[in-house]
């Protein structure tokens, strides 16, 4: 086996939203090969690295043929002859190769590109998993998804405020229960809409496009969904939220368009308090803006004994921001998009940051995605216990559930399911 680079190659490719994305291609000496592709957010951390666009008049300036070419050139350059399964090694020289802590010269989108296929890479010349490849044989431990019901802010158009109503399975025995579970819930949302007249195709990550008056309405109409879907609410399905506060706040104010209010941190604090009150919530993501900091710790001071408190935009995978929050007590959960740092080693710091801290870690898809199903590998992988990838439609999105259902069918015996126990420490007692 001779795992020394032999080639590096990329392309331009298309993601969920029909935009061009990287595509890198890792071979190595012994004639393995891995392949894996960015994706893209659209309500951005401004921490995050850089996802390198071209700005040309093509494609509204999202291009990535700059991208493209600094894979094909100058980063194949520095890596052909070093060694695949290195990763941290490898990782590290396209870090100093890039020189900035967001990947502003080649972009985050070349780097995070050459990063996952060179793991894929070793992995194919072992002839094992990319999850095992990462994880070792002891890695078994399938995530609780998070799937999204109904999509909302910039995922659709702004029409309700809160951008993710989600549901979790704390009861499920195994991954492919978990699924059965949403697969019924999302049909019975479905169908409620349609009985109101009001459904209208889906959000950009596959969720039910939101025909609501108030963000409360659609908790209601998720509390009824999985009620028709047989279950019982925060029993057996439970919700999680995204409300991507950085996206309607800043500097402590947020503007809440639906209800015509502007609410400061403290009054949002107190009507999420409310909604955890009135629903069964188990789980809410960047509940604050990415820079109110006092009110992220004012929140999980109130809270955080009780519910999983994500910082998404807020941490942007950073393992220098995870290590802060924790001493500020801001959070206790961290999402991981690796193309928020442009490595798969700066993203797994993030996560042993978050575990130092007794913080949970949560693996993310973007809303712009592709077939390409990398993150399954490394919520198992790392075994982090969560995975959000989006809703329970378009390929995209089921491509990750899908290929989540063969590795537990591949563990077998072995597979075990991170089921109640992950929100054990913040489960309403
Ligand atoms: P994005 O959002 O991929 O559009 O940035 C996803 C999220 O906020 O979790
Ligand atoms: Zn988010």
């Amino acid at each position: 086996m001779n795992t020394r680079i032999r080639s590096i190659r990329a392309r331009r490719v298309w993601d969920s939203r029909g935009r061009p994305t990287v595509e890198a291609e890792v071979t190595l000496n012994d004639g393995a090969m891995g392949r894996a592709i960015v994706p893209a957010g659209a309500s951005k951390g401004t921490r995050e690295a850089l996802e390198l666009r071209d700005g040309s008049a093509r494609f509204g300036g999202l291009d990535v043929l700059r991208a493209v070419e600094n894979v094909n050139g100058e980063i194949a350059r520095a890596l052909v002859g070093s060694a695949a399964d290195d990763q941290s090694a490898l990782d590290a020289r396209l870090i100093a190769l890039d020189g900035t802590v967001a990947k502003t010269r080649l972009g985050a989108n070349a780097t995070l590109a050459v990063s996952m296929a060179a793991a894929h890479a070793a992995a194919a010349a072992r002839g094992v998993p990319l999850y095992e490849y990462i994880g070792g044989t002891g890695a078994t431990l399938l995530p609780m998804p998070q799937i999204q019901i109904f999509g909302g802010g910039a995922h659709a158009d702004r029409r309700v405020d809160v951008q993710d109503f989600m549901v979790v399975c704390p009861r499920a025995a195994s991954f492919a229960e978990a699924l059965e579970s949403t697969a019924e819930v999302y049909r019975r949302a479905g169908e409620l809409l349609q009985s109101r007249g009001a459904r209208h195709g889906v959000a950009d990550e596959g969720g039910w496009w939101p025909a609501f008056s108030t963000n409360e309405e659609a908790l209601e109409a998720l509390v009824t969904a999985i009620e028709r879907a047989g279950f019982v609410p925060g029993e057996d399905v439970a919700i999680a939220l995204d409300i991507a506060a950085s996206d309607f706040g800043r500097a402590g104010r947020y503007r809440l368009g639906l209800e015509g209010r502007e609410l400061d941190s403290d009054g949002l604090i107190e009507l999420l308090l409310r909604w955890i009150e009135r629903y069964p919530i188990v789980s809410v993501e960047d509940p604050l803006g990415e820079d109110d900091p006092a009110g992220f710790a004012h929140f999980t001071q109130a809270a955080g004994h009780r519910l999983q408190i994500v910082g998404d935009d807020f941490l942007v995978s950073h393992a220098p921001l995870v290590e802060h929050a924790a001493t500020i007590g801001a959070a206790n959960a961290v999402l991981l998009k690796p193309n928020q740092r442009g490595t798969l080693t700066e993203t797994r710091r993030a996560w042993k940051a978050a575990q130092a801290a007794g913080y949970a870690g949560i693996v993310s898809a973007r809303s712009g995605e592709t077939e390409d199903t990398t993150i399954v590998h490394l919520a198992i992988g790392w075994q982090t216990g969560q995975l959000k990838v989006g809703s329970f439609s378009r390929s995209e999105r089921m491509a990750k559930w899908n290929e989540a259902l063969r590795i537990e069918e591949r563990l077998g015996g072995r597979a075990q399911f991170a089921n109640a126990a992950v929100f054990g420490r913040t489960r309403r007692s």
